[in-house]
């Protein structure tokens, strides 16, 4: 048998049941992958695994007795150190393809180094797909993502600050391009230069108008059934096209239309900045509400309104706008795209929403809330995807961060956010919250519909 050419790295120690199995080796085999015969079940099967965890032992403490008479000159006992590592098994193999079994190992069995290929084989890595870099400790087995697999639900990308999230973004969506478009929503400027590589227009969140329209000035001021009846009658005034108002040029024009409606000889402190007192004017109570409404919300409409052609790719660089502003743009966007894909759906379309704990939050509300929401739950039949990027996700909004089907995460200190993301991680196991506060910057640990199995990837794009 091939495995008696190779030298084995131990000899497994203890089994308590098939999940639970530890090994005995003289050197330290951290976070790699190694493999048991199995022979007793039948010839030629080897049980796969990963080291997750090692204690030192020293052997000859063990016996209470010997430690009585050991002194700081013994230097023989060091030398004595054996690794207790502890293995995860991840699948049985026969001659190179998985073999369906569950039994366990025999105590003193010995343990051997896996090779790439079976590693490959065990974990489930794809042959092809796009790259996003190699399984960590193993530089030369790459990581890659099926693409279809990935779009069977939405996904999220989290972690701390700095971790590499965003760096993890830029790469995956520069390798599927050319499969899927993207709408990028980002509160930073920070994916302003993917335009450049990819096949995708740059917009400036104030470059975005609304139209226009009586329903979405409505909608955008937040106007009750009253206001908006007489705030219709203004509407019906201004009648022009190829026009461009901001929400102060509005306000300016409606507190003069509504001036013009009332009795010169009332009087108020509404415009106290007016020199001239006896200009006042007093606006009955829905005029006063319907001006400190436009006066809330600083945005800018136009006759015909900007349009963003769904057929390309978007980047929307909202940095220069207001938090509200941005929640407004947010949900302009999304209500147009799925109008759109209502009436027909278009190329497949992934959503990227940076920072989504500040659109998309667990407690309070937001203009765009509803939005996300419902793309979260009606996208996919819809033909789009949900991608959100977040430092926070314990913020998130739960039904929102349930539906990702995949999970990127990245280092994560804060336990609340460990706890929260790997209460919706599809598969558990009790290494994972040590193996999310290890990760180093670019380290990225993939749960899902994605891959087959968790796996922590070093995150390169080359
Ligand atoms: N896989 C990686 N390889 C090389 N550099 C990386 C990698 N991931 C992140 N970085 C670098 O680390 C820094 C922080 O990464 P970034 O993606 O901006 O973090 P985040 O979006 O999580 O806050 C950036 O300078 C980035 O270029
Ligand atoms: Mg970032």
């Amino acid at each position: 048998m091939k495995l008696m050419n190779e030298k084995s790295i131990g000899k497994v120690l203890q089994v308590t049941g098939s999940a639970n199995i530890s090994f005995v080796s003289t050197q330290y085999y951290a976070g790699k992958f190694v493999k048991l015969p199995m022979d007793h079940i039948a010839q030629g099967i080897t049980l796969l695994g990963e080291v997750t965890s090692i204690d030192a032992v020293n052997p000859y403490f063990e016996k209470a007795a010997t430690v009585r008479y050991v002194e700081e000159a013994d230097e023989s006992v060091t030398s004595q150190t054996v690794f207790v590592s502890h293995f995860r098994p991840l699948a049985y193999l026969k001659g190179g393809t998985p073999y369906d079994s569950s039994f366990p190992p025999s105590p003193g069995s010995r343990v051997f180094l896996a090779d790439d290929r079976e590693i490959q084989i065990a974990l489930g890595l794809e042959d092809d797909g796009v790259s996003v870099g190699s399984l960590l400790g193993k530089e030369n087995l790459s990581v890659k993502l099926s693409i279809n697999k990935l779009l069977r639900t939405h996904f999220s990308v989290l972690g701390r600050t700095g971790a590499g999230k965003s760096f993890f973004t830029k790469g995956l969506l520069n390798g599927i391009t050319n499969q899927i478009k993207f709408i990028l929503l980002s509160p930073t400027g920070e994916y302003n230069d993917v335009s450049d590589n990819l096949d995708g227009t740059l917009y400036k969140g104030s470059e975005i108008t609304f139209p226009l329209e009586l329903g979405y000035l409505s909608m955008i001021y937040g106007l009750t059934m009253r206001e908006q009846i007489i705030f219709e009658k203004f509407y019906k005034g201004l009648g022009e096209k190829d026009i461009t108002l901001s929400s102060h040029q509005i306000l300016t024009r409606f507190r003069d239309w509504f001036m013009k409606q009332r009795s010169p000889s009332e009087s108020t402190s509404l415009f106290p900045d007016e020199s001239d007192s006896s200009h006042r004017r007093e606006l009955p109570p829905y005029g006063d509400t319907i001006l400190s409404k436009i006066r809330q919300r600083d945005v800018t409409f136009a006759k015909p309104a900007l349009k963003i052609p769904f057929e390309q790719s978007a980047i929307l660089d909202m940095s220069d706008q207001s938090q509200e502003t941005q929640e407004l743009l947010i949900t302009h966007v999304l209500s147009n795209l799925l109008q759109s894909y209502k009436k027909s759906p278009g190329k497949r379309t992934l959503i990227v929403i940076e920072e989504a704990h500040n659109f998309a939050p667990s407690i309070q509300t937001t203009a765009c809330k509803d939005k996300i929401v419902q793309v979260a739950r009606e996208g996919r039949k819809l033909g789009i995807n949900l991608c959100l990027i977040s430092q926070r996700p314990r913020h998130i909004d739960q039904t929102v961060l349930s539906q990702a089907g995949t999970l990127f995460l990245f280092n994560m200190q804060h336990p609340d956010d460990v706890q929260h993301v790997l209460g919706i991680s599809p598969t558990y196991n009790p290494d994972m919250p040590d193996t999310l506060r290890t990760l180093d910057v670019g380290q990225c640990f993939i749960i899902g519909e994605a891959t087959r199995r968790p796996i922590v990837c070093r995150v390169s794009f080359s």
